[in-house]
């Protein structure tokens, strides 16, 4: 894909640290938005499944899909928007290194479009074939041929668009962070840089478990705050409520309990070049909040409750940050040497627009040339290594051109002195330092 690179700008280092914080402040909104978005579909899958002739089942597995759905253009911004940003920032970022990242990111977000308009159409299917029903109980037997049919016709799509909205989400989800595990691997960038390295890779394998951890635990959190704030009028009856409370907390204890090993796991693997004591700092930290959330939610299932959810909701929003916020580190420090390649890059081009522009105005000063380079041989009123200035300036009086010729190009002079060293000075900064000489000793 050509084309990305062909909008690549030549960044600074300041640009790059910008581009940095802006995958963070991505990452923020879409790995949650992608945490809820799965669990739910997965849950609502499920639940129907399950359903049969209960009919809480089936009312939670509709609410559960509800949730994540109740606007297509939320949907987009958090999702496919971010998504798509970060893409761009990894080309920029990864520019040069012929690594593929950029691209497998945004082969995922078409893969999320696939998948978000099915699971718009698992939901839509889902009402419909709850209007079917009712007519059917209505008509009875009467029930004409060609709406039986459309009936039977709107169950099976229903199906599918779920499963395959699924199965979209998952390869969205899998290619995304395989694409960002396999940034942060500097070491293996030329190895694993095709789709079969990529897809089988461990560190990717982990992540991707650490992640379905988290977010099934994250969307507990999610629900129990939903239903059970403290002003969320919910209407619902109360043996509905105490079935989707017991479920949520289930699901929130069991995940959590499993996430801390993940996460350690998950630093287990990290490539060396990674690792930093920002990169160790994150994670503990993120194990911390883990233990706080394990409490909490086991502190719940026991009294049966929902006291802690909006807090829950809060401390998980910590970790998700926590976590992104290490892999940040780690993929800083493994790309350095990529980062002063291209600040080097960015130096070069810069000084070439300017040439081209006639904008090079390199100021050449001849008290510095003299301050950095002659002075530690020479004095103006006193014999250093070399002679003073006091002594050897007068012979050059109104002969500019001779003695820039000699600080060019030194010359044996004076038998009592060793011969002097070419300084190695360009005629311009020659010219210079000999005018600075010349009026200062003049004074
Ligand atoms: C490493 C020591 C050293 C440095 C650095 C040095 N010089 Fe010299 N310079 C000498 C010595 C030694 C002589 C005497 C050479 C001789 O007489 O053959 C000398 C001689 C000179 C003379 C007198 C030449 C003459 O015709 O007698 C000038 C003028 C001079 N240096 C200018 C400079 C300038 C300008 C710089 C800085 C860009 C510089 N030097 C840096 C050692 C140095």
């Amino acid at each position: 894909m050509e084309f990305l690179d062909n909008l690549v700008l030549p960044q600074s280092a300041h640009h790059m640290v910008l581009l940095k914080y802006l995958l963070v402040l991505t990452y923020i909104i879409l790995i949650p938005y992608l945490s809820i978005l799965f669990s739910s579909l997965v849950l609502s899958i499920y639940f129907e499944k399950k359903a049969g002739v209960d009919f809480k089942n089936y009312l939670f597995s509709k609410e559960l899909i509800d949730q994540i759905t109740f606007n297509k253009s939320v949907s987009f911004a958090l999702g496919v928007v971010p998504l798509l940003s970060s893409a761009f920032c990894y080309a920029q970022l990864l520019h040069l290194t012929g690594l593929n990242v950029p691209e497998y990111i945004l082969i995922s977000a078409l893969f999320l479009i696939v998948s978000l308009i099915l699971i718009y159409t698992y939901k839509y299917t889902f009402h419909l074939k709850d209007i079917f029903t009712f007519a059917s109980e209505k008509a009875g037997s009467t029930i004409p041929e060609d709406l039986k049919s459309y009936q039977s016709k709107t169950t099976h799509l229903h199906k599918r668009s779920g499963l395959y909205g699924l199965v979209f989400l998952v390869i969205t989800i899998y290619l995304f962070i395989a694409s960002i595990q396999l940034a942060a691997d500097s070491g293996n960038w030329s190895a694993n840089n095709n789709l079969i390295g990529l897809i089988f890779s461990l560190k990717a394998f982990i992540y991707f478990l650490q992640f379905l951890v988290a977010s099934f635990a994250f969307t507990s959190a999610i629900i129990l705050y939903k239903y059970f704030r403290i002003d969320s009028h919910n209407s619902k009856d109360n043996e509905y409520l105490s079935f989707v409370k017991s479920i949520a907390l289930r699901v929130g204890t069991v995940s959590t309990i499993i996430l801390p090993l993940l996460i350690i796991l998950n630093v287990m693997v990290k490539p060396l070049e990674s690792f930093s004591y920002d990169v160790f700092g994150y994670a503990l930290l993120s194990l911390i909040v883990v233990l706080c959330i394990v409490i909490l939610f086991y502190v719940m299932l026991k009294e049966s409750s929902a006291k802690f959810a909006s807090l829950l909701v809060y401390l998980f929003v910590v970790l998700f940050a926590f976590i992104i916020i290490k892999d940040q580190y780690a993929f800083d420090t493994s790309t350095k040497k990529q980062f002063a390649m291209l600040a080097a890059n960015y130096e070069n081009y810069q000084k070439k627009v300017k040439e081209e522009f006639g904008l090079v105005t390199e100021v050449i000063n001849g008290a510095d040339i003299y301050n950095g380079k002659c002075i530690a041989c020479h004095q103006f009123d006193r014999k250093v290594v070399g002679p003073p200035y006091k002594e050897v300036l007068p012979k050059y009086e109104g002969n500019k051109e001779k003695l820039i010729q000699f600080v060019l190009n030194p010359v044996k002079v004076n038998p009592e002195y060793p011969p002097m060293p070419n300084q190695g000075l360009k005629p311009k900064e020659a010219e210079a330092v000999v005018e600075y000489l010349l009026t200062t000793y003049q004074k």
